[in-house]
C-alpha cells in the first residue's frame, strides 16, 4: 500500500514538472535579451501593425521600436504648417499598450526631405524651422518617445561634414543646435547622432566622428550617444575587435552606443554559400552589444526579406535580415539566441 501511495505520488510530481515545462513561458529575443539589460527592436512599416503574422514577430522581438519611414520630414512634415500625425501616433500607441520603447527616425538628414525646405533661406529662418520642427514633434510625444536620432549621416565618408541644407544655411553648429534645442523641449529623451560606416576603430569617418562627438561633450552639449546603423556587406572587411574598441572609447567618454539599423546583406546569387559568414556577423555584434555596457540596444532594420531595403538599395545583395520571404527565422536566429542564453 505504502509503495503504491509513494508511486502515486511520484507520478504526481511528475505531472506538475510535464505541466511547468509546457507552460513556461517562451524565450523570445525580448524576453532574453531583457534580462540581460539589452533593448532589441526592429524598424517597423507601420501597415505591419495590421498584419497578425508581422505583429507577433515585432512583439516578439521588441522591447523598442523605430519607424521605418513615417516619422521621416517627406511623411510627418511635408508642408510648412502641415503635419501628418497619423502612422507615427499608430506606432507610439502600439508601442504603449505592449510596453515597448520608441525611437524616433530622424528629426534631421539630407534624404526623403520636404520640397518645402529651401537652401537659399537666411540662418535664421533655417534655424526657426528647424527649431519649430524639433519643437513640434517633441512636445507632442514628450514622455512618451524615449529616444531620438536627432540628426542622421551627418558625415561624409572622408571624416567631413555632410553638406546639407542645414550645413548650407545654419552652418557648422546645426548639430548642437538640434541637440540643444531637442534637450530644451524634452530633457527626459535620449539624444542620438546616428550614422553608416562610423563602427569600425581606425577609420577615417569612424575616427572624425569620435573627435566631433568628444568635443560636443567637452563643450556640454546635450547628446547621450552614438548610432551605428552597421548596414554590413560581407563582401567587405568585418573586425569585431576593432568595433568592441570603438565601442569601448566612446564608453570612456560617457556616450552611450545604439547598433540601430542592423543588417547582413549577402549576394543573392549562391547565397548559400555566404550564410556562415553572415550568421557569424550577426553572433558577433549581439555578443558585443550584451557585454559592453554602453551599447543600450540592437535594432535591425526591418525583420524579413521581404520587405527589405536591401536588394532595392544595393542591387545582387540580399537575404540580409534574420527571417527569410516566408516570415521564418533561419538558423542564424536561433544562434542569436543562444548568444543571448
Ligand atoms: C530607408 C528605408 O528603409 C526605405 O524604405 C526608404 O525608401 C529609404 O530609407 N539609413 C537610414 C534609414 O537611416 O532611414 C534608411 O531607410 C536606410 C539607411
Amino acid at each position: 500500500m505504502i509503495k503504491k501511495l509513494a508511486t502515486v505520488a511520484i507520478w504526481c510530481l511528475g505531472c506538475v514538472g510535464a505541466v511547468c515545462v509546457s507552460l513556461s513561458v517562451k524565450d523570445t529575443m525580448r524576453s532574453l535579451a531583457t534580462k540581460k539589460g539589452l533593448e532589441t527592436g526592429v524598424a517597423v512599416a507601420v501597415g505591419d501593425l495590421s498584419k497578425d503574422t508581422h505583429k507577433n514577430i515585432i512583439l516578439e522581438n521588441s522591447s523598442i521600436i523605430v519607424a521605418e519611414n513615417c516619422m521621416k520630414w517627406q511623411y510627418i512634415h511635408p508642408r510648412e504648417n502641415t503635419w501628418n500625425w497619423k502612422d507615427t501616433d499608430r506606432l507610439v500607441e502600439f508601442a504603449e499598450e505592449n510596453g515597448i520603447s520608441v525611437k524616433f527616425h530622424t528629426l534631421f538628414w539630407h534624404n526623403q526631405n520636404s520640397p518645402f525646405l529651401s537652401e537659399r533661406w537666411s540662418r535664421d529662418k533655417a534655424l526657426s524651422v528647424m527649431d519649430n520642427h524639433i519643437s513640434t514633434v517633441m512636445e507632442r510625444y514628450k514622455g512618451r518617445i524615449k529616444e531620438y536620432d536627432v540628426v542622421n549621416e551627418a558625415f561624409e565618408d572622408n571624416g567631413s561634414l555632410r553638406n546639407t541644407i542645414w550645413l548650407k544655411t545654419v552652418g557648422e553648429d546645426y548639430i548642437e543646435h538640434a541637440f540643444t534645442k531637442a534637450h530644451e523641449c524634452d530633457p527626459s529623451a535620449k539624444l542620438f547622432l546616428n550614422d553608416y560606416s562610423n563602427e569600425t576603430m581606425g577609420q577615417t569617418k569612424a575616427d572624425a566622428m569620435f573627435n566631433f562627438v568628444k568635443k560636443l561633450k567637452e563643450k556640454g552639449v546635450p547628446i547621450d550617444g552614438v548610432g551605428f546603423q552597421l548596414h554590413i556587406d560581407t563582401a567587405y572587411g568585418f573586425d569585431a575587435e576593432k568595433i568592441r574598441k570603438n565601442v569601448k572609447r566612446y564608453e570612456e567618454i560617457g556616450v552611450l552606443v545604439s547598433f540601430s539599423e542592423v543588417d547582413v546583406r549577402i549576394p543573392q546569387r549562391n547565397y548559400e554559400n555566404h550564410l556562415a559568414k553572415q550568421q557569424k556577423i550577426y553572433c558577433e555584434l549581439l555578443k558585443i552589444a550584451v557585454e559592453e555596457p554602453n551599447v543600450i540596444n540592437f535594432i535591425t532594420w526591418g525583420f524579413t526579406d521581404s520587405q527589405s531595403w536591401v536588394p532595392y538599395t544595393f542591387p545582387g545583395k540580399g537575404h540580409a535580415l534574420p527571417y527569410d520571404e516566408n516570415l521564418q527565422p533561419k538558423p542564424l536566429y536561433a544562434e542569436m539566441l543562444k548568444v543571448l542564453k
